[in-house]
C-alpha cells in the first residue's frame, strides 16, 4: 500500500477502503451487485471529503490514469470479461463513469462551498467584542406590590376576580349609585369612547375609572356569601406628574354575608395594613364619602418612616393616607337583589387601594413616572 493511500485511510472512515474485485461471475445479477458495492464506497468517500485537498486525493484515487480505481475497472471487468458478456460489462462500466464523475463533481463543489463559508465566519467573527450577557428579567414593582396584596387576603380566605378595562356607564357609575348628572361623577375624571351619543346613557362605554364595577359583576355571578379581591389596571383623564398617572392599577375587595359589620371592616384592614407595611403600624378610620358605601372612611396608617412623630414622607401629620372603604351601600345591593342581595338580610364592606401609591410608600419612590419609564437602571433595584 503507497503512503498516499494510507494517509487518505486514516483522514476518513475506519472501514477497509475500498479496492477493485477481480469478477469471476459475470452474469448481470453479479454485474449489478459488483457496481453497486463500487458506487456506495464512492458516495461513502465523498461524503468524508471536506477540504478541497481532500477533495484533491479523493479524486486521484478514483480517476487517476494510472491506476485510478476507474481505470482500473477498465483492466479487471472490462478487459478481463469473456466474449458472450463483454457488451453487458461494457454498458455497465460506461454508466458507472458517468454516476462516478457527477458524485466527483459535487463532492468538489460542497468542499470548496464549505471552506468558503467558514472563511466568511471568521472574518465575521470579531473576538475582541465582549460577550453578550443575558440578564434575568424581574417583576415589575407594581406587579410585586399587586400580587402581595392580593397574597395578603388570599390568605384570609379571599377569591380573586378580574373584570374588562372597556366598561359600561352603568357598571362604571350607575349601579354603584352614581345616578346620571350626579356631582360625585366629576371626583373621576373619565375617559369617554366618542361616538356613542345614539346609545342609552347606561350603555355607553368608557374606560373604568376604577375597579369597583367588577364588584356588581361579581355579585350578578355569585349569590352571598362573597369574599373576593379584584386587581386590576384602571383609567382616568389626568395629567401625567409626580402623584398622577392616566393609566394605574387598584386591588379592590369586597365581603358581603350575613352580619357583617364595621368591625369586621377595620380588624380585616388593620391586619392587611400589618401585613403589607409591618406589625408597628397603627390604622385610623376617617370620615370620607363614597357613593357606594355607607357609611365611608379613608383609611389612614401611622407614618412607617418617623413612627407617627411627623417627617417629610407623612407632611407633619404622622398619618399617611392609604384607601377608601366602606359598609356596601343598600342601593347597591338593590342592583343584584335578584341574586340573594337583600339588604335587609345580608351586608357586606369593601375597600379599594392604588398600587402605585401604595408601591411608592413602601419603598420611598416620589416620581409615580418611573415606573412607566422601563429604565432598567431603576427596575432592578427591586429584583
Ligand atoms: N373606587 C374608589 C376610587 O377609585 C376607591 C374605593 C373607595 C373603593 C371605597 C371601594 C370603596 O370599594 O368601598 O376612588
Amino acid at each position: 500500500m503507497s503512503p498516499a493511500r494510507k494517509g487518505w485511510e486514516s483522514g476518513s472512515t475506519n472501514q477497509m477502503a475500498y479496492t477493485v474485485p477481480k469478477l469471476e461471475d459475470y452474469s448481470p445479477a453479479a454485474l449489478d451487485s459488483a457496481v453497486h458495492e463500487l458506487l456506495s464506497a464512492l458516495r461513502q468517500e465523498a461524503d468524508a471529503v471536506r477540504s478541497e485537498n481532500e477533495w484533491k486525493e479523493f479524486r486521484d484515487r478514483w480517476m487517476a490514469r494510472k491506476n485510478g480505481i476507474l481505470t482500473q475497472i477498465n483492466d479487471l471487468w472490462l478487459k478481463a470479461a469473456p466474449g458472450p458478456s463483454k457488451r453487458e460489462a461494457g454498458a455497465r462500466v460506461n454508466q458507472l463513469k458517468s454516476e462516478a464523475e457527477h458524485i466527483i463533481d459535487s463532492a468538489q463543489q460542497r468542499a470548496s462551498g464549505s471552506a468558503a463559508q467558514m472563511r466568511t465566519d471568521l472574518e465575521r467573527l470579531d473576538i475582541t467584542l465582549p460577550g453578550i450577557r443575558r440578564t434575568l428579567g424581574a417583576e415589575h414593582p407594581v406587579m410585586k406590590t399587586m400580587h402581595e396584596i392580593v397574597s395578603v387576603f388570599r390568605a384570609m380566605g379571599y377569591s380573586v376576580a378580574e373584570g374588562p378595562e372597556v366598561e359600561t356607564d352603568y357598571y362604571n357609575f350607575e349601579s354603584l349609585n352614581f345616578p346620571p348628572n350626579h356631582p360625585a361623577r366629576d371626583t373621576q375624571d373619565t375617559i369617554f369612547i366618542a361616538g356613542q351619543e345614539k346609545k342609552q346613557q347606561r350603555d355607553r362605554l368608557l374606560l373604568r375609572t376604577h375597579t369597583s364595577p367588577v364588584q356588581i359583576r361579581v355579585m350578578e355571578k355569585q349569590p352571598p356569601p362573597v369574599r373576593v379581591v379584584i386587581p386590576g389596571k384602571v383609567h382616568r383623564a389626568d395629567t401625567a406628574d409626580a402623584t398622577h398617572s392616566p393609566v394605574f392599577h387598584q386591588v379592590e375587595g369586597l365581603a358581603v354575608d350575613t352580619n357583617i359589620t364595621f368591625s369586621d371592616l377595620k380588624g380585616t384592614l388593620d391586619h392587611a395594613m400589618k401585613s403589607l407595611f409591618g406589625s408597628s403600624v397603627k390604622t385610623r378610620f376617617y370620615p370620607s364619602f363614597f357613593p357606594f358605601t355607607e357609611p365611608s372612611a379613608d383609611v389612614q396608617i401611622t407614618c412607617f418612616k418617623c413612627g407617627g412623630k411627623g417627617c417629610r414622607l407623612c407632611k407633619m401629620s404622622g398619618w399617611i393616607e392609604l384607601l377608601g372603604c366602606g359598609m356596601v351601600d343598600p342601593n347597591v345591593f338593590g342592583f343584584v337583589e335578584h341574586n340573594g342581595y337583600d339588604a335587609n338580610k345580608v351586608s357586606g364592606f369593601a375597600f379599594g387601594m392604588g398600587v402605585e401609591r401604595i408601591t411608592m410608600l413602601k419603598y420611598g419612590i416620589d416620581d409615580i413616572q418611573l415606573f412607566y419609564q422601563g429604565d432598567v437602571r431603576f427596575l432592578e433595584q427591586f429584583m
